[in-house]
């Protein structure tokens, strides 16, 4: 009864938490006379140790962009880039493994910003890379155009999204990936002495360049300009319908090809599904809507913490069910404010109609508001709020539906056990087309992400934890899902190679533009090329490894290495009380 208290206090806070004011995020590159560190935006990486950069360069332009890599060519360093953001989780942007090498330097888009040229006669924008989704999209929307996709996320850069592979849903046209609609990419790439040492490359569409270059994770050379492909201005219409799993496995298709811009959100333990329904209508369609998501708008800090130290009790004291109301409350909120969808300033009810720069993407957290310091993104790890995973599966759409049934079978035997991923967004289900891309997706495919608590200290198993390992290895390993660029676990890229037909197709090009390989470090070599580490003690709590002796787990907590249980072959840690006393 207790904890009922505190849901209501919480819930309380979110109501009025509209009235407070925001703290945008913090840089990620943070500097001392040391020297320089490089966050990513949970101020975590997924082996938990900084990133240490000793040489920083921060390019204007696109001639002392060439000049950074000449210069690093010259001097055979290491190079990778950074954005404002810093958005991505993977330590991918990391130039190096030791802290006072100089042989590595970090480039920063932050100020490389400054064009966005319209095109309007033939429907296509260039940008320089290190400008950011909301700018691109505002300026395009200007023109009366639209960017037809995008990811749901708008504290992201051009160049940021496109490396990564970057989403939203859709399975119409050239569909939910950004990258899937670009169609000319400038690339700065290191060159022989009698070329300067740095040579830009114009990428047009018919080069199968294009196709190495449009999902490259920043290893083939600094992109500086990506042109896209743009349509008449639109407006869109969305309806949540919180409704019964039921049918997810029957509808999601049909889901698909019915909704342009159509996703699922799958709430397991509330045997929830809530659809989507998200189609493209006239400009003309009366409605000025707001997509202002939820997860990404300022929470006021309190409740970022608050959620965050009762989530800690209840792993604490194994309170599922602790884990279950919590996840039940915020559903319940989700369904009042419409996951925070806005037909003005509030919802006032469904369709809510607006235009296609307001309603594809949100992240209302990233701008500051006013001087009082009471809010920020739950997850700033400046205020200890929200910690959590992030795993994104992509499925060939073959594949998914049976996927999903064992899910549910997992579910079915212990519903309480999924509350600890309801609490954030479930499962979001998503769409994304076949590329042309070495490292997009061979196949239409369809996109699953779920969060779920991360603890403060690396040793600390979780509550159901083995759930989640089993989920993952069934995704990636049991149904040959391939991970999202920019999320996941070490584990999520085990033998990720095998997954791309074309893979050899991208490496070749990378050898043909970068031979000296200094856009490669460790940390991008790991995830490319699905590097195991050494299995140390405890490896497996944080996804480095799959556990296959128990001292991967936590023995002396009472965690070993079992199997999984609708998915034999997972090796995970469970939690086996009879073990400890
Ligand atoms: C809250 C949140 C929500 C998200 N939502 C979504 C979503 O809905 N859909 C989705 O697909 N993803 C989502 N993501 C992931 C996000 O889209 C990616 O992480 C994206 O790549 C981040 O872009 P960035 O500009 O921050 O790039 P960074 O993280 O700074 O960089 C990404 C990679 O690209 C390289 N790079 C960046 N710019 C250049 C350049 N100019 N030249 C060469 N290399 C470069 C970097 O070295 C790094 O390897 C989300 C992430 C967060 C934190
Ligand atoms: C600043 O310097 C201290 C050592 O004096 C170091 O431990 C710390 O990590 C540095 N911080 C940054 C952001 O560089
Ligand atoms: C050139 O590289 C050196 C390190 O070797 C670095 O200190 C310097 O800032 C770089 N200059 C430019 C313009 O990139
Ligand atoms: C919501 O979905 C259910 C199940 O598909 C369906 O029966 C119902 O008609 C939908 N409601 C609306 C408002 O579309
Ligand atoms: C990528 O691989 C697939 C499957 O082998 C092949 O059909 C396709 O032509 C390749 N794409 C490119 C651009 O080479």
């Amino acid at each position: 009864m207790a904890n009922h208290g505190l849901f209501l206090h919480v819930i309380f806070l979110l109501l009025i938490s509209n009235t407070i004011h925001a703290i945008p995020p913090q840089n990620p590159v943070q500097c001392n006379s040391t020297g320089c560190i490089l966050y990513n935006s949970y101020g975590v990486w997924g082996d938990r140790k900084d990133c240490m950069v000793s040489n920083l360069v921060y390019p204007k332009t696109e001639e002392e962009l060439r000049l950074a890599v000449a210069n690093a060519t010259m001097n055979k360093l290491k190079v990778k880039v950074v954005t404002k953001f810093s958005h991505t989780i993977p330590k991918l942007a990391c130039p190096t493994t030791t802290q006072t090498d100089q042989n590595a330097i970090l480039i920063s888009t932050e100020k490389y910003a400054s064009t966005i040229n319209v095109d309007a006669a033939n429907r296509a924008v260039t940008a320089d890379s290190g400008v950011s989704l909301r700018s691109l999209i505002d300026k395009v929307e200007e023109e009366e155009l639209s960017l037809v996709t995008s990811p749901y996320w708008e504290g992201v850069t051009v160049g940021g999204i496109i490396c990564t592979g970057a989403h939203g849903s859709s399975w119409w046209g050239n569909g939910g990936a950004l990258h899937d609609h670009v169609i000319g990419i400038s690339l700065i790439v290191p060159a022989t002495a009698s070329d300067g040492y740095a040579k830009i490359i114009r990428i047009q569409p018919q080069d199968p360049l294009l196709n190495a270059a449009k999902v490259s994770l920043g290893m083939l050379g600094v992109i500086s300009k990506v042109t896209f492909s743009l349509e008449p201005a639109f407006k869109r219409s969305i309806t949540y319908n919180f409704t019964s799993d039921d049918l997810i496995e029957e509808q999601v298709f049909d889901h698909a090809k019915k909704h342009e811009f159509g996703d699922i959100q799958w709430y397991p333990s509330r045997r929830t599904a809530v659809y989507r329904y998200d189609d493209r209508v006239p400009l003309s369609s009366p409605g000025d809507g707001v997509n202002d998501f939820l997860g990404f708008q300022s929470n006021a800090i309190l409740v970022s913490q608050s959620v965050r130290s009762s989530e800690k009790s209840f792993e604490n004291a194994r309170n599922v069910n602790g884990k279950c109301t919590l996840a039940s409350s915020f559903l319940g909120y989700k369904k009042l404010i419409a996951n925070g969808l806005k037909n003005n300033l509030i919802f006032t009810g469904y369709p809510v109609v607006g235009r296609q720069g307001k309603m594809q993407t949100s992240g209302s957290c990233l701008y500051s508001s006013s001087i009082r310091i009471d809010q920020a993104c739950s997850w700033d790890p400046r205020i200890k709020g929200l910690f959590f995973y992030e795993s994104t599966a992509i499925f060939p759409a073959t594949k998914f539906v049976d996927f999903l049934r064992d899910v549910k079978k997992l579910r079915d035997l212990k519903p309480e056990n999924f509350c600890g991923v309801d609490i954030y967004n479930g499962f979001l289900i998503r769409f994304i087309k076949a590329s042309k891309a070495y490292l997009g997706q061979s196949e239409d495919s369809i996109v699953v992400d779920f969060n779920y608590y991360r603890a403060d200290d690396p040793l600390t198993p979780r509550l159901n934890q083995d759930v989640w390992e089993e989920i993952e290895q069934m995704a990636f390993f049991k149904y040959g899902a391939r991970p999202h660029w920019a999320k996941n676990r070490n584990v999520a890229f085990f033998d990720v190679p095998k997954k791309y037909p074309n893979f050899s197709k991208f490496v070749a090009s990378k050898k043909q533009l970068d031979p000296q390989n200094l856009f490669s470090s460790d940390w991008s070599d790991q995830i490319l090329f699905g590097r195991q580490v050494n299995k140390g003690d405890g490896c497996a709590l944080e996804g480095q490894c799959i556990c296959s002796e128990d001292r991967h787990c936590s023995p002396g907590k009472g965690y070993f290495c079992l199997s999984g249980i609708v998915y034999g072959e997972a090796r995970v840690c469970r939690y086996s009380m009879s073990s400890v006393n």
